[in-house]
């Protein structure tokens, strides 16, 4: 049997992408051009706002890497601005958005991917994309409802 949000080849999923505090704050604000890297995927925007996330959804959504040494900064620093808060639709969309937006150090990251060209360091990354379908659902529902 196949359906929606099995994550096999072909599903339609949906998966949560979110333009970090220091891109929205950046005078050369580069958050359309994120959008259009999404869309010419093939990406569906299905939901976009922004939004300042209190610190406590904030130690919520990165509650697996609390206790990790940088977990700290990482709080103070997507609680710090606005972030661009984006649901996504596609086949494949979680492995897809993972590919598309690159290594978590943008150092490390592929030449052409959303952290290679947007990225400034390992915490400032640009962007964040869920890890699985889990995660998806888990983060969509804290940021969307
Ligand atoms: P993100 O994909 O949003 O997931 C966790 C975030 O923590 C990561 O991007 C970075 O912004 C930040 N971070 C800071 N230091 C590290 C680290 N050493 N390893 C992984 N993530 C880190």
């Amino acid at each position: 049997m196949s359906g929606p949000q099995k994550g096999k080849n072909g599903d339609m999923e949906q998966t949560y992408c979110m333009i970090k505090p220091e891109i929205v704050a950046a005078a050369d604000q580069q958050v359309g051009a994120v959008l259009a890297i999404l869309n010419r995927a093939g990406f569906r925007i299905t939901g976009l706002k922004m939004k300042q996330l209190d610190r406590a959804t904030v130690e919520h959504f990165y509650g697996e890497h609390a206790g990790k040494p940088f977990y700290g900064d990482l709080c103070d620093y997507i609680a710090g601005g606005p972030v661009v808060a984006i649901r996504l639709e596609r086949e494949n969309a979680v492995a897809a958005l993972r590919e598309l937006i690159g290594a978590t150090n943008p150092a490390d990251a592929a030449v052409g991917t959303v952290r290679d060209l947007f990225g400034a360091s390992l915490q400032n990354n640009a962007v964040h994309g869920s890890a699985n379908l889990e995660d998806a659902a888990r983060e969509l529902e804290i940021v969307f409802g």
